[in-house]
C-alpha cells in the first residue's frame, strides 16, 4: 500500500437553514447541516468488511456478502449503528468469496471476480464493474447527509448516474406503469382507499428495485425501514437517487447480469414464501361481510349447486363482536364451530379478519390483558397510544416487541385451535387509523424493536410486516404440523416470508384492472409472489364482461379471490369522507360468480375450472420459487432482456416456468396484437404456434395465452376444490426443434413431509430433431399421486406421426384432427420414462 496522502484543507461545514421542510415548526426553526464525504485518509479491515475514512469522519464499509451481493453503509460521522435488520432473512448466511483490495493512484479497487467495486479517493464515490469491464452502476453526487438540530440524521442521501435508457423495475406495488423511469416514489405504509394509477404511496415499503443499463441487470435493496424516497431521473438531470428520512445509508447491490439472477439474489438476502398449503391456491370468495351464517351458508351451497369449485370463504369484520378482535357476534354468529365444519364438509375453508387496533373498553379481555401485561404501543411520554379505527378508541399491540408477538399468536388459538379457522387475514396494518391527515400513528409513539428502542418514524413501515410475522409465528406453534395461511395488507421487505398480500382497496374499473395487472407483477418480482387483487373490483360496482376479464386474469395471479364492499355496518366508524365512499347504498351489487346473469356465469365458472386446471402448473411455480426464488409472474423483458421492445411491455406476462399471458384489460375487445420474447410460442387455444408480434382472435370464455415451445404443460381435470383427489394427469408437450427442460411438483399439498423426502418432482426433458421428437421422464421423492395414468397430448408436429414408442414399445395414438393441424394423444401409466415420435 501507498503512504497516506497528505489531508487536504478542512472545507468549512456548509450549512444552511432550510425553511422549505413543512415538519419545521415556525416557533423551533430547525438548522441542518449537510455532510458530504472528502477525501480517503485511510483504509482498514475490520469486522468482516472493508471501511474507506475520509478526512472528514464520512466512513464507507463495504462487505461481500455473496459473488453478486456486496453491501454499502455510509457513516456520515464514523459511527455505526447497531447492526440489525427486520428484512434481511435470518436464514442469509454469507457465502467466503475471496476479495482483492488494489490500491491504484486514485482511486481503491475491490475485485470479488464477477463484480468489481472501484471507490474514488477524491469523493469516496463508487463505481461497479462486471468482470467485461462494463460499467453497471456509478455514483454521481453519491453519498451525503442532513442533520437537523429536532431529528439527528434526517436524510441519508444516494445520488447515481442514470444512463440515457435506462429501465427500472420493481418497488413493490406502486400502481404506475411497469417501468419507472422518469418518476419519483415514496415509500410510506399507508391506508390508500379507492386509489388511483399516481397515487403514492400505498399499503407497502418494498425499497428494493432493478436496473436494467442496455440488457444488462443489477438490483439495490435500501435496506432502511424509515421513510424513504425514490426518484429515477423525474428531472430529467442524469441521475437516479434514494434517501431515507433516518436511519443509516445501508444498501445491497445485487449483480445480474440477468434480472432472474437479481430477484433470486434479492430472494436469498429476504427470504421467500414458504409452500402454502394447497387449498389457499383454489378460489376464494370474499365479500364485505357475508353475514350472518346463514348467509355463508347459502353462498357455499350456490357454489357446489352450480358446479363452480371454490375452497375457500371469508369472514370480513362483522363476524366479530363490535370489531373486538378475536371475538364472535353471538347473534349472527351463534355456533362458529358448527359452521367451520360444516363448510370444510363440504370443501370450503374458513378464513378471518383481524385487525391490529385492540378496542377500548375495560370488559374486553384482549384489551384488559393487553394493558395489564403492557403489551401496547405508548408515546415517548409513556401513556398507551390510542386511535380511532373500525371499533373507536383502540390501543395497538407493539409487534416489534418479541413477548408481545408471543402474546398475540397465543390469542389465535381459540380460532385455529378450536373452532377449525384455517386461514386469517391481517388487515388496517400499516398501521391505519382514522385520522383524515395523518391516517396513522403519530411519530412520538416508541416501539420496543426488539431492543433497540425507536419511534414511529423508524418502526412504521415495519409495523404491518411484524404483525404478520407475530401471527405466522402463532401458527406455526399452534399447530407445527400445518402449513399457514395469513393474507396481509401492508408488509414490508421480507415480509414474503410470513403472509401473501393482496393489494388493497382497488375500484370496479377497466383502470384498476391494468393496475391490478401490474401491481401483480411487479409485486411478484420484488419477492411478493403469492399475490393478488380484490377481484372485480372492491369499490363501486362491477359490470359482467369487467367481472369475467378480471376473474380471467386471477387465473395466473397466485392468490385468486374476489372481493368487494357490498353489504357491511361498518360505515359509521370512518371519517366522513371515506364514509361517503364507501356507503353500503352504493356498493350493493353482489359479486359472486353468478351475480351477472346466466350468460356470464357460465364465462366465470369457465375461468374458475381453468384455474383448477393449470393448479399443477401454479404449485411447481410457487415450489420453484421457494427453492431458489424466481418469481411466479414476471415482467417480460425478464425472457430477454436484449430485446428493447420488451422493456416497455405493461399488459403480457410471463408465469411460471413457461407461460407468457396477454390478459385482456380493456372492454369488447375482439382481437389483441402481442409481441413474443424470442423463440416460437403455441397459443394454447388452438396450438398453432409464432413467433414475434402477431395477432390472436379473442373470445369471452378465453384469456390469451402461450407455452414456449418445448415445454410440458400439467393440467389436472376440473375439480370443485383442492381437497379432492385428481385420478388423471394431462401433459400438453410442445414440439420444438431442439431440447427443453419443464418441471412438476406435487406433495400432500399440507404439512411439512416435503422437507423429508416426501415429494414428487418430475423433470421433463423434450428432444426434437430430424423429423422425431422425444419425452424423457425422470422422478425424484417419496410421494405417489393417486392418479393412475397420464394422458399426453403431442401439439405442434411438424408433419403426420407416423410412429409412436414408449419405453421401447410401440404404442397406438390417436390423431385429433384440427383446423390447422392435429394433436396426437395417448395415455400411460404415469411412471413412463421415455416417449418417443416420429414422423
Ligand atoms: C379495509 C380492507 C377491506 C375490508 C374492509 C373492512 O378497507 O382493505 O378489504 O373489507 O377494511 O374490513
Amino acid at each position: 500500500m501507498k503512504a497516506k496522502p497528505e489531508p487536504p484543507p478542512t472545507p468549512a461545514p456548509p450549512s444552511e437553514i432550510d425553511f422549505a421542510d413543512a415538519s419545521v415548526s415556525l416557533r423551533y426553526d430547525d438548522v441542518f447541516q449537510w455532510t458530504r464525504p472528502n477525501e480517503v485518509s485511510d483504509v482498514r479491515w475490520r469486522d468482516g468488511a472493508y471501511e474507506f475514512v475520509c478526512f472528514n469522519g464520512v466512513v464507507l464499509r463495504v462487505s461481500v456478502l455473496a459473488a453478486g451481493i456486496f453491501r454499502l453503509r455510509y457513516s456520515p460521522d464514523g459511527v455505526f449503528q447497531p447492526d440489525f435488520s427486520y428484512a434481511v432473512a435470518p436464514a442469509f448466511e454469507p457465502e467466503k468469496v475471496v476479495v482483492r483490495l488494489e490500491e491504484r493512484d486514485d482511486e481503491y479497487l475491490l475485485d470479488s471476480g464477477a463484480l468489481q467495486v472501484v471507490v474514488s479517493k477524491a469523493d469516496l464515490s463508487v463505481k461497479f464493474y462486471d468482470s467485461d469491464d462494463r460499467t453497471l452502476c456509478e455514483d454521481e453526487a453519491g453519498f451525503s447527509a442532513k442533520r437537523s438540530i429536532l431529528k439527528g440524521w434526517c436524510e441519508l442521501r444516494m445520488e447515481k448516474k442514470c444512463h440515457k435508457k435506462e429501465v427500472f423495475f420493481g418497488l413493490g406495488d406502486k400502481a404506475c406503469g411497469t417501468n419507472l423511469a422518469g418518476k419519483k416514489f415514496e415509500n410510506w405504509c399507508s391506508d390508500s382507499y379507492a386509489f388511483g394509477r399516481e397515487t403514492d404511496p400505498l399499503y407497502r415499503a418494498v425499497p428494493f428495485y432493478y436496473a436494467l443499463n442496455q440488457g444488462v441487470a443489477y438490483g439495490i435493496f435500501f435496506d432502511n425501514s424509515f421513510r424513504t424516497h425514490f426518484d429515477f431521473d423525474s428531472e430529467e438531470t442524469g441521475s437516479t437517487s434514494f434517501y431515507a428520512e433516518g436511519g443509516e445509508l445501508n444498501y445491497y447491490f445485487l449483480h445480474g447480469p440477468n434480472l432472474d439472477d437479481v430477484a433470486r439474489s434479492y430472494a436469498r438476502l429476504t427470504g421467500t414464501h414458504e409452500l402454502p398449503p394447497r387449498w389457499a391456491l383454489g378460489y376464494h370468495q370474499c365479500r364485505w361481510s357475508y353475514h350472518p351464517d346463514s348467509h355463508v351458508r347459502e353462498i357455499a351451497a350456490a357454489f357446489r349447486e352450480r358446479q363452480i369449485p371454490c375452497d375457500a370463504i371469508y369472514l370480513d369484520i362483522d363476524y366479530m363482536d363490535g370489531y373486538r378482535c378475536f371475538t364472535w357476534d353471538s347473534k349472527a354468529f351463534p355456533d362458529p364451530k358448527a359452521l367451520v365444519d360444516d363448510l370444510r364438509e363440504m370443501g370450503f375453508q374458513t378464513v378471518t379478519m383481524i385487525d391490529p387496533g385492540i378496542k377500548e373498553d375495560p370488559n374486553y379481555a384482549v384489551y384488559r390483558d393487553g394493558l395489564e401485561q403492557n403489551r401496547f404501543l405508548r408515546t415517548a411520554d409513556g401513556v398507551v397510544a390510542k386511535a380511532p379505527v373500525w371499533p373507536g378508541f383502540c390501543a395497538f399491540p407493539d409487534f416489534t416487541n418479541p413477548e408481545v408477538r408471543t402474546w398475540w399468536g397465543e390469542l389465535y388459538e381459540n380460532q385455529y385451535n378450536d373452532i377449525g379457522i384455517a386461514g386469517f387475514w391481517n388487515d388496517m396494518n400499516e398501521p391505519a387509523v382514522f385520522h383524515v391527515h395523518h391516517k396513522t400513528l403519530p411519530d412520538n409513539v416508541m416501539h420496543e424493536h426488539d431492543g433497540l428502542p425507536c419511534s414511529h418514524r423508524k418502526a412504521h413501515n415495519i409495523y404491518g410486516q411484524q404483525m404478520n410475522r407475530a401471527s405466522w409465528e402463532g401458527f406455526r406453534t399452534l399447530q407445527p404440523e400445518k402449513r399457514p395461511f395469513l393474507l396481509s395488507r401492508a408488509s414490508f421487505s421480507g415480509g414474503q416470508r410470513f403472509s401473501a398480500i393482496w393489494t388493497g382497496d382497488n375500484c370496479s374499473d377497466w383502470e384498476h384492472l391494468q393496475i391490478a395487472n401490474i401491481q401483480c407483477q411487479r409485486l411478484a418480482i420484488s419477492g411478493f409472489s403469492f399475490c393478488g387483487t380484490d377481484i372485480g373490483g372492491f369499490a363501486g360496482n362491477a359490470e359482467g364482461e369487467l367481472f369475467i376479464r378480471w376473474l380471467q386474469l386471477g387465473v395466473f395471479h397466485p392468490l385468486m379471490r374476489v372481493h368487494s364492499i357490498g353489504k357491511h355496518s361498518a360505515g359509521d366508524g370512518l371519517p366522513a369522507d371515506e364514509a361517503e365512499l364507501t356507503d353500503p347504498a352504493l356498493h350493493v351489487s353482489d359479486q359472486e360468480p353468478w351475480s351477472f346473469g346466466e350468460k356470464w356465469t357460465d364465462l366465470a365458472k369457465k375461468a374458475i375450472e381453468l384455474r383448477y386446471c393449470l393448479l399443477p402448473c401454479l404449485y411447481t411455480a410457487i415450489w420453484l420459487h421457494t427453492l431458489d426464488g424466481s418469481p411466479v409472474l414476471r415482467h417480460l423483458a425478464f425472457a430477454d432482456a436484449q430485446d428493447p421492445k420488451l422493456w416497455d411491455v405493461e399488459r403480457d406476462f410471463l408465469f411460471g416456468e413457461h407461460i407468457l399471458v396477454s390478459p385482456v384489460v380493456q372492454p369488447k375487445v375482439q382481437r389483441q396484437g402481442v409481441y413474443l420474447p424470442k423463440g416460437n410460442w403455441y397459443y394454447f387455444w388452438t396450438g398453432q404456434s409464432g413467433s414475434g408480434e402477431l395477432f390472436v382472435n379473442v373470445m369471452p370464455d378465453q384469456i390469451p395465452f402461450f407455452v414456449r415451445e418445448g415445454a410440458v404443460l400439467p393440467v389436472y381435470p376440473i375439480h370443485q376444490h383442492t381437497g379432492i383427489p385428481v385420478d388423471e394427469l394431462t401433459l400438453y408437450v410442445y414440439y420444438k426443434n431442439g431440447l427443453e427442460t419443464s418441471h412438476l411438483y406435487e406433495d400432500a399439498g399440507e404439512g411439512y413431509a416435503h422437507q423429508e423426502g416426501v415429494f414428487s418432482l418430475k423433470i421433463f426433458e423434450t428432444e426434437g430433431k430430424n423429423g422425431t421428437f422425444s419425452l424423457r421422464q425422470r422422478k425424484e421423492g417419496e410421494y405417489q399421486p393417486i392418479y393412475g395414468k397420464v394422458k399426453i397430448y403431442l401439439v405442434g408436429f411438424p408433419t403426420f406421426v407416423k410412429k409412436c414408442a414408449a419405453d421401447g414399445a410401440e404404442i397406438p395414438i390417436k390423431e385429433i384432427k384440427l383446423r390447422e393441424r392435429s394433436l396426437y394423444t395417448l395415455t400411460l401409466n404415469p411412471d413412463f420414462e421415455k416417449v418417443e415420435w416420429e414422423g
